[in-house]
């Protein structure tokens, strides 16, 4: 069964997570039918920009807590559930996120490999693995330290509070924030905006802005994963994982 429902309007494809159950928490199936969706998107000439969202509750709440919770740095190592991610950076097309709700962690991590973000007023961002007893694993550290600087970035990752779509506009991690009930027009009015400009300049700035950011981004990502993958031989990944699904606060001993 597909996670995604996938449609287009005009020159515009949309991709809307769909696991309203899980406040649309990433499962490894999720994120493969959005990248594939992506990349079907970018070969499509029909298509100019792309956006992806969620529904009013939740853009995405992380990855799928009760997925990881028993993995171990080798099943991690191995499997390397994460690389997928990288094929979303080599996507050409515009990438536009409309968030409402939350978007955390993981669901963040998506967000932030849009190129841009359009927020509702009640949209929740951040990434609040530190209280799971991880980190963020699929480029959060590299993209929002590339966003908004490394200061802001350690204090979002390291506190893990959830800041509000205001405080992220603030920080110049979002492009804009609107009533929620206007979310889904005013990111399909950017959206037109971009897909009706000249496809291949849009594809070539796309391009050089990246090169402008990225001090290899692949290359801090292999680390960041790779350090994700070791908070799994700790003890206080087990505990905060535990804690999530029974629903108590973690008790961390820091082994
Ligand atoms: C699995 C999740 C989930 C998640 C929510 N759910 N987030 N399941 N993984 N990340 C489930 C809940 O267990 C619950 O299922 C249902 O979705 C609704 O959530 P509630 O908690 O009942 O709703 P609410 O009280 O409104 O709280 C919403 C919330 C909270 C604030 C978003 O669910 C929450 O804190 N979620 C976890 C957020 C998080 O820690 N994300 C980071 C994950 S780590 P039931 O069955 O009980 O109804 C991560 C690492 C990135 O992302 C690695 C790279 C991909």
């Amino acid at each position: 069964m597909s996670n995604i429902k996938v449609s287009t309007e005009d020159n515009v494809g949309i991709i809307q997570l769909d696991r309203p159950e899980a406040a649309n928490a990433l499962s490894r199936q999720v994120v493969g039918e959005i990248v594939e969706q992506l990349e079907a998107f970018d070969q499509k000439d029909s298509v100019r920009a792309i956006i992806i969202k969620g529904n009013k509750k939740a853009f995405a709440a992380g990855a799928d807590i009760d997925e990881m919770m028993d993995d171990s740095p080798l099943s991690l190592e191995l499997a390397d559930p994460f690389a997928v991610w990288d094929r979303i950076t080599l996507i050409n097309k515009p990438i536009i996120a409309a968030v409402s709700g939350f978007a955390l962690g993981g669901g963040f991590e998506l967000a932030l490999h849009c190129d841009l973000i359009v927020a509702s007023e009640d949209a929740k961002f951040g990434f609040p693995e530190i209280t799971l007893g991880v980190m963020p694993g699929a480029g959060g550290t590299q993209l929002l330290t590339k966003a908004i600087g490394k200061a802001k970035t350690l204090e979002w990752i390291w506190l893990g509070k959830p800041r509000s779509a205001q405080e992220a506009l603030e920080h110049g991690a979002i492009n804009r924030v609107v009533a929620p009930e206007l979310v889904e027009e005013e990111t399909m009015r950017l959206a037109h905006q971009v897909a009706d400009q000249a496809p291949v300049a849009v594809r070539l700035i796309k391009e050089a802005v990246n090169e402008a950011v990225d001090t290899p981004l692949i290359e801090g990502s292999k680390l960041e994963r790779k350090n994700f993958y070791l908070t799994f031989a700790t003890e206080d990944q087990k505990e905060g994982m535990q804690a999530f699904t029974e629903k108590r606060k973690p008790s961390f001993k820091g082994e």
